[in-house]
């Protein structure tokens, strides 16, 4: 049995098409999708196996075909120009679609649907089957970290900040991407002033299907072996970036290094949608959850903030594909009155996690790095930076140089190249 999703944009072959797939025997057409948001969010649940879609249609880009193919969808693309005129096969090249069909011509359709071959890199489908299936690390070294806390500003730019600078002071190409669509803060923490926002480019060119080769232009390199997509400069225009642009963000990040993103508090799907699956204001947050190797919480030490991680731990245990999780309670103080090992049990009983690391407050720190514009590696030593280096070893072991003294050994003032 073929399971076919359609996405006519409102074309006129969709009847016909319609008609004769879901006749033939072998095939059954699944959902008639209203946009290109809802053919992909469909396609997710790993049910389909072919996408019928216009050629032309709005929104169909190289970056959502990369996502049907993730999940095993195979194109079969229908123009209502020739399929012989150059402009046609050039756009078809483009998306990659290999079976092409004039809309004037669909008596061969079932046949095309029934026959058409994977293309491409093609992975597992299916949100889970992809989380389990193995990466292929020898080919594929480098992780991709999210960054993730709820609400309250308990840390999570801190945190990703100082964990990819971290990295890349230890000598391990990191790569640092602000993927917050409530407004980005990772520029403005290492004092990168210029307006232009690497998210906002680099899901232009993803559009596009040119961020393969122009990945490192929408970047800002901060120091030798740091590398920055910076942020949305204002949270209104998260409505730029698809989530399937920022699944390539994180691909071609991963060919420069390992990736470290900071992320967005709420993990809200489609608060207000109205039919199908508009994009929505999360996603951005929810694909980097669902990609992520591993997922570092943050959480504030104080009662609200305790109260939130718990729930947050328990809402995301639904969103991610199964990466391990670690826990950074943020803020400890003694004035808080309570102990590391009351909290310990307290996230034990509400999620199972990799690990738990406990940050100091660290007030005179902070100030200085955000005064400064830099990062806490380069602001030097301190109970900080000391507990977010140990965070470090934890989520990247192969960073942690042999011999005794090495790791420790933060200099007191490195001051990276910009
Ligand atoms: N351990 C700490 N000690 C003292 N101050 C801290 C600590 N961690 C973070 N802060 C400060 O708390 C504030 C919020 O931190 P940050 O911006 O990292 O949070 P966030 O979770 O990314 O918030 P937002 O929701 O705004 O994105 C900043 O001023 C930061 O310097
Ligand atoms: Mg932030």
């Amino acid at each position: 049995m073929i399971v076919v999703l359609m996405m006519a944009s409102g074309a006129a072959w969709e009847s016909d098409a319609f008609a004769r797939l879901d006749g033939a025997g072998g095939i059954v057409v699944l959902k008639r999708c209203v946009d290109v948001d809802d053919l992909l969010a469909t396609a997710t649940s790993g049910q389909a196996d072919v996408a019928l879609v216009g050629l032309e249609a709005p929104g169909l880009d190289p970056s959502a075909m990369a996502h049907l193919r993730r999940y095993a969808v195979r194109p079969v693309a229908v123009t209502t120009s020739a399929v012989d005129d150059l402009d046609v096969r050039e756009l078809a090249e483009r998306l990659g679609v290999t079976a092409l069909v004039a809309a004037d011509d669909l008596e061969g359709l079932a046949e095309v649907v029934s026959t058409v071959e994977d293309v491409g890199d093609t992975r597992v489908r299916g949100g889970d089957d992809e989380a389990a299936a193995p990466r292929d690390e020898a080919a594929d070294p480098h992780r991709v970290v999210a960054v993730w806390g709820p609400s309250g500003a308990p840390g999570r730019t801190t945190a990703a900040v100082t964990i990819a600078a971290e990295l890349a002071r230890r000598g391990s190409p990191a790569v640092l991407v602000d993927a917050d669509p409530y407004g980005g803060g990772v520029a403005q923490q290492l004092g990168i002033l210029d307006e232009v926002s690497g998210l906002l480019s680099a899901a232009r060119l993803a559009g596009a299907g040119q961020l393969g080769e122009r990945f490192v232009s929408t970047t800002r390199a901060v120091g030798e072996r740091l590398t920055v997509v910076t942020g949305l400069p204002r949270a209104d225009r998260w409505i730029e970036v698809r989530a399937t642009h920022v699944e390539s963000i994180l691909d071609r990040g991963r060919e420069l290094g390992d990736v470290v993103v900071d992320t967005g508090f709420s993990l809200e799907d489609d608060p207000g949608a109205d039919f199908g699956a508009r994009p929505t204001r999360n996603a951005m947050t929810l694909s980097v959850l669902a990609a992520a190797d591993e997922i570092v919480v943050v959480g504030a030490a104080d009662p609200v903030g305790l109260s939130r991680l718990a729930r947050g731990l328990v809402d995301l245990r639904d969103v991610t594909g199964g990466a391990p999780v670690r826990v950074l309670v943020n803020r400890m103080r003694p004035s808080l009155g309570w102990s590391e090992r009351e909290i310990a049990g307290m996230v034990e009983g509400f999620s199972r996690v990799s690990g738990l690391h406990f940050l100091p407050e660290d007030r005179a720190a902070t100030d200085r790095a955000l005064v400064a514009g830099t990062s806490l590696p380069e602001g030097g030593d301190g109970p900080l930076l000391r507990a977010l280096a140990g965070v470090v070893d934890a989520v990247f072991p192969a960073s942690v140089a042999p011999g005794p003294a090495s790791r420790r050994r933060i200099p007191r003032s490195v001051r990276l190249r910009r």
